[in-house]
């Protein structure tokens, strides 16, 4: 039996993440959620991963959303604020937390190797999307975080990132190339080891100068982000964390809902609550014979109307089943998209 509604699940967290596959309404989702816990009277901070400009129009705001918070409105005491995560600066901001050496700060961010790994190497935007997210969890402007996810398979990468970072500060290779200077010797001799000089054949010599300076820049900072990787963790698995699934009621979204379902379960996370977008409305009504014999176009749109909002109802339900007793919230299909006020705040409407 469901005990509580999404809106009670999102008022004892202090995180919701609102994951599901390609358009189903993610984005439009946590901004719904975020504007409907913001009328509670809670200070709320709505954070896009994605860097389209969906959770902008969403919010029907006309700028740009930076790396940091941008405050959008305020009702009951309650405060609306978006963001959207740029994970080339959330690093660089990171880095400048560990050092107080501006020089060696400069050194890191400038390195090429640096620039590569923090826009392009796998597991780095997930972390740094869990590194933003603790940020702002601890944020004291805030009461709650929304996280609108990528529309990927991987979203759910992050739960894992700080772990994979913790490994690669581990890694032999990491090791190797940070070895000889803390050994004192010159940078020259990591560059001629073995392992090294292997890498360099296939990546390319300056590929790995550039990781040696990027490594002997780092030193020093290794243990704090390692405490700090566990902490992330421990705010991505916290009782107050909730995790959402957003979909249709297409067959595709149903099937990756139940992905993310299952990739959940396997980290002993249970989903808090599914949400069900773009529901055709179910007018509980079918047409009498009178309307049927006078505008028979009207009766068959009427009948073709009913018969898919029962048909979405029936394919809905193993996946209810499969979040039970995690309550289920419908969003119906607006006639339009939603890129103002109004529409998402119909949508905000149906959530509370
Ligand atoms: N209930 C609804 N009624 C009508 N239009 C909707 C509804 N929900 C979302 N939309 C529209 O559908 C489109 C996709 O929604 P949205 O961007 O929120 O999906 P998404 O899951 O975040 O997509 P992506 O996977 O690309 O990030 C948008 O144009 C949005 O305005
Ligand atoms: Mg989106």
């Amino acid at each position: 039996m469901t005990t509580e509604t999404l809106m009670q699940v999102a008022s004892r967290s202090s995180v919701v993440l609102c994951c599901g596959s390609g358009g189903v309404g993610k984005t439009t989702a946590s901004a719904a959620l975020a504007l409907a816990q913001m009328r509670t009277g809670r200070r709320v901070v709505v954070v896009t991963i994605d860097p389209a400009r969906r959770l902008a129009d969403a919010l029907g705001v006309t700028g740009e959303l930076g790396n940091q918070p941008t405050l959008l409105s305020s009702e009951n005491g309650g405060e609306l604020w978006a963001m959207m995560l740029d994970a080339n600066e959330t690093f660089a901001n990171l880095v400048q937390g560990y050092s107080s050496d501006s020089a060696q700060v400069e050194r890191i961010v400038t390195n090429r190797f640096f620039r590569n790994i923090s826009s392009s190497l796998g597991g780095t935007q997930e972390y740094m999307a869990a590194e933003k997210l603790f940020e702002l969890h601890n944020d004291p402007r805030f009461d709650l975080v929304v996280v609108d996810t990528p529309p990927t398979r991987k979203a759910l990468n992050f739960l894992d990132a700080p772990g994979r970072l913790v490994r690669f500060l581990d890694h032999r290779l990491y090791r190797v190339l940070l070895a000889p200077a803390r050994g004192g010797l010159r940078v020259v001799a990591a560059a001629v080891t073995p392992i090294v000089r292997t890498i360099a054949r296939v990546v390319g010599a300056s590929v790995v100068d550039d990781a040696i300076a990027f490594f002997q820049a780092f030193e020093g900072m290794d243990e704090g982000f390692r405490a700090r990787a566990q902490q992330v963790t421990q705010t991505l698995t916290s009782p107050t964390t909730s995790y959402v699934v957003v979909s249709s009621a297409q067959k595709e979204a149903l099937d990756e809902a139940q992905f993310f379902i299952n990739r959940l379960k396997t980290e002993n996370i249970a989903t808090a609550a599914l949400i069900i977008n773009r529901l055709t409305p179910d007018f509980g009504v079918s047409s009498d014979t009178q309307t049927t014999n006078n505008f028979p176009a009207l009766a068959e749109n009427a009948n073709r109307l009913a018969q898919r909002a029962a048909s979405e109802r029936l394919s809905i339900a193993p996946l209810v089943a499969a979040v039970s007793p995690s309550p289920v919230v419908y969003l119906s299909l607006l006639p339009h998209d939603v890129a103002d006020h109004q529409a998402l705040s119909l949508l905000a409407d149906q959530l509370s």
